[in-house]
């Protein structure tokens, strides 16, 4: 069997870290290509996270990296298109979200290649946002959905999809959490900070509907700020939210703006943090995992399991709502959760146990 993995962007790579580990253990059964579409290609939003998770390097790089939706698109769709021609898989493998999860699972299916989705399911009910889009239409073409919620598999049935299609495995995202979690490691604005564990918050803000109008940014990081009571706030910032965050003006003692971080360093941050704000889908299910309380800048999301089980608290995107939910925080009576079922560490072994079935 010839199963290509797709990777494209931040969030892909912790979820096929352990498929790939998994699959070395099964070479004589099952070959795998590791493509690599460079929607991101930074050291620090990609080849940081290849050499820290020891993901070998991919058989192919698309190089699409910058642009719209619609160019990064068309030019992962060209080029995954053209590499299948010259030489066909038995399935194309998809992981999580983002544009190139979409883009390759299109141009598989075209070819009559069977397309593999893990996390598929899951939904937020918010088409504003791309990555709704990018689920709707991949798992409108899945064959096999690998899953990590009820929920999820809730969804899918009630789109249509047979029983024999969605297999519930859990989430290989933890997999990557619980094997890395002994080897996390202390940055250096750690020390040169001053931190204490359960003594500073860590935020990630990277949504459009958050970043992209100065305005909307500034008053919740103001927020946030106030909320916090002088407790350092590390904000590593993505590129996206830089390019905005240079034009305004945000100037607070506590506020300590970082590059984007390694895997290992940013939840070794977030493990020993008091608090998790962020508008991030996946750190809301690490943060659940750790149990550190996080706090969403969303008005929906498409892991509920997350708050209904986890440590996660959907805020919205009003800043006024900031305030009540860090008094809550601060008056120690946050929700300390469970860990979802299936969320264990085995997920991508259960993957590649499946996947021997269908030789
Ligand atoms: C993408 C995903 C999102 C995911 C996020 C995590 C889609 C639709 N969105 O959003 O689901 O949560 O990644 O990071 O796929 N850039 C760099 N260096 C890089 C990569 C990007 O500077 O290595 C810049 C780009 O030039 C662009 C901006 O960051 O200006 C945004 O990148 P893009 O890939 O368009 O989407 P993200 O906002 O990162």
């Amino acid at each position: 069997m010839k199963i290509d993995i797709i990777a494209g962007a931040r969030p892909n790579f912790m979820k096929i870290a352990p498929i790939i580990e998994a699959l070395e253990k099964v070479k004589n059964k099952i070959t795998y290509r590791l493509i690599h579409t460079g929607q991101h290609y930074d050291k620090k939003m990609s080849g940081s996270f290849f050499e820290e998770l020891g993901i070998p390097e991919p058989h192919v790089n698309l190089e699409v990296g910058s642009g719209t939706q619609a160019h990064q698109t068309a030019k992962i769709m060209e080029g995954y298109e053209a590499l299948l021609l010259e030489d066909m898989a038995d399935y194309c493998l998809v992981v999580g979200d983002v544009t190139s999860t979409m883009a390759c699972s299109i141009a598989a299916k075209k070819l009559n290649v069977k397309v593999i989705h893990v996390e598929g399911g899951i939904r937020s009910g918010d088409e504003t946002m791309p990555e709704e889009i990018n689920r709707m239409v991949t798992d409108s073409i899945t064959d096999v959905f690998y899953t990590t919620s009820d929920t999820a598999n809730e969804n899918l049935r009630k789109l249509g999809h047979d029983d024999e299609k969605i297999i519930f495995v859990g989430n290989t995202m933890i997999d990557t959490l619980l094997k890395y979690m002994p080897y996390f490691t202390k940055p250096k604005v750690y020390d040169e900070l001053n931190l204490r564990a359960k003594g500073y918050f860590v935020m990630t803000l990277h949504r459009p509907a958050n970043v992209d109008e100065e305005k909307k940014l500034k008053s919740l990081v103001d927020e946030i700020v106030k909320g916090s009571r002088g407790m350092p706030i590390i904000f590593p910032v993505h590129p996206r939210t830089a390019k905005i965050l240079k034009g305004i003006g945000i100037d607070a003692e506590n506020l300590h703006m970082t590059e984007p971080l390694g895997y290992l360093s940013f939840n070794y941050l977030a493990k020993h943090a008091f608090a998790v704000i962020t508008d991030s889908g996946g750190i809301t299910e690490e943060t659940t995992v750790m149990k550190v309380p996080c706090l969403t800048l969303r008005d929906n999301t498409e892991r509920p399991e997350t708050i209904t089980i986890g440590t996660n608290v959907l805020v919205g995107t009003n800043p006024d709502n900031i305030a009540p939910h860090m008094k809550k925080l601060h008056s120690g009576n946050w929700k300390t959760g469970n860990t979802p079922r299936l969320w264990d560490g085995k997920t991508a072994e259960r993957i590649v146990q499946d996947l021997l079935t269908r030789i």
